[in-house]
């Protein structure tokens, strides 16, 4: 089993938490970071720390080197264009930000629309919603199917001639299957429009090319692919990105500043204020190459052997509802309610078997109001995680259940 080799490279998982096994299944919220990860931290810090594009003694061009092969690296990875194709955020979040506030505020009109999934992440809602207000366009939301998809005939029926922009996430947060973003994408420009893709769940877990996809612009947080926080990214296609106004403005971004003005540095710097995390930047390199060394079709057939364990285990159990109920589909999260149970009393009892999952609206309180919950438990893992995991796991449900007062 893959995790066997892999748990050994995770520092974390080989503690215990409350004297109890780590059962680390909160990866949709953050991942554990593997010890080559945190040597490329410390080895930048040891070895190559200067501000990058600002010196020209040797340390500075050497940091200068790590912040523009990360670029590359990244670039290879989603299979861009150009490496001037990607952009250095701090998160997800501030990725979307970028494309909501420049594009958006750059293009959108009163009578325009925004196709929005109503399962995303805040983070890729919010900003839209935001921008709407700001332009007068509207926001129209595309709805799942009981099975959690999105249908053609509902991306269809939202997508068209006033459609400027898609928001989509490649994979949800909460339902955890594969949305069809290619399909989505092809409509949108069809109909002349862009697509914004939200890969911030599928970046550790399956390929992400941003080409395959035809995404205008993809963001996604290195967290969530086993590198440090504080480092995200934009890919954005480079027509667009060079015919965009700035985010944020500040050092690093610009041509020329005078009393009267500022003209702009070109893409990627054009959207950098300021100094970058470049100790991040390495990390996330290394993570890169640490999932590519797995490859991602080990990694998904993994991962969606313990979802469907889960799956299994849980539906075994009963008085479980799954969101969505459906199984079959590769998925490496589930997200769930123990009737009778609060989600918040549920993930407290299972961290007492060491057992880490997420409770709450995750992020997506529309989603939440079209499942008709205010809240649920999320358990996502990871290529470290094993069947003893999900063992432990149905174990600290089960318990859960007996110390709330719920079946047998
Ligand atoms: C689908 C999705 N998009 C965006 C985000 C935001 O990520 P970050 O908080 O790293 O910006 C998350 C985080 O959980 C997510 O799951």
């Amino acid at each position: 089993m893959l995790s066997q080799y892999y748990k050994k490279d995770f520092k974390i998982l080989n503690k215990t938490e409350n004297d109890m096994r780590l059962v680390y299944l909160d990866n949709a919220a953050t991942t554990q970071k593997p010890d080559v990860v945190l040597d490329a931290v410390s080895r930048y810090y040891t070895k190559d720390n200067a501000n990058p594009h600002r010196g020209v003694y040797e340390l500075a061009m050497r940091a200068t080197d790590v912040h523009e092969k990360a670029r590359s690296v990244i670039a290879a990875f989603l299979n861009a264009e150009r490496d001037e194709e990607i952009i250095f955020t701090r998160n997800a979040t501030e990725a979307l930000n970028l494309a909501a506030y420049s594009y958006g505020l750059a293009n959108l009109k009163k009578g325009d629309e925004i196709a929005v999934a109503v399962s995303e992440h805040h983070s890729n809602l919010v900003p839209w919603q935001r921008v709407a207000e700001i332009t007068g366009a509207e926001v129209v939301y595309l709805y799942p199917d009981e099975h959690g998809e999105y249908s053609e005939a509902e991306l269809r029926s939202k997508i068209g001639k006033s459609t400027k922009i898609l928001a989509m996430a490649h994979v949800s947060n909460v339902l955890g299957i594969e949305n069809p973003v290619k399909l989505a994408s092809r409509l949108v420009h069809q109909n002349g429009g862009i697509a914004v893709i939200d890969c911030a769940q599928s970046i550790a877990h399956m390929k992400v090319d941003v080409r395959d996809i035809d995404a205008d612009f993809a963001a996604f947080s290195g967290h969530k692919i086993y590198a440090p926080m504080g480092i995200g990214v934009l890919y954005g296609k480079y027509a667009l990105l060079d015919s965009m106004p700035p985010f944020l403005s500040g050092g690093d971004m610009i041509s020329h500043v005078h009393e009267s003005g500022t003209s702009y540095a070109k893409p990627p710097r054009k959207f950098e204020a300021g100094t970058c995390n470049l100790g991040a930047e390495a990390g996330l390199v290394e993570a890169i190459r640490y999932v590519e060394a797995i490859g991602f079709d080990k990694i998904r057939e993994h991962e969606t052997a313990l979802g469907e364990l889960a799956v299994k285990g849980l539906n075994d159990l009963g008085g479980i509802d799954i969101y969505p109920s459906v199984s079959g589909k590769a998925r490496n999260l589930i997200s769930f309610n123990i009737r009778g149970v609060h989600p918040h009393d549920a993930a407290t009892i299972m961290d007492s078997y060491g057992v880490c999952v997420r409770a709450g609206h995750h992020c997506a309180e529309p989603l939440m109001e079209r499942l008709g919950i205010g809240s649920c438990l999320r358990a996502s893992f990871a290529i470290y995680n094993d069947d003893e995991d999900v063992d432990v796991f149905l174990h600290s449900v089960e318990q859960s259940r007996r110390v709330m007062g719920i079946g047998s």
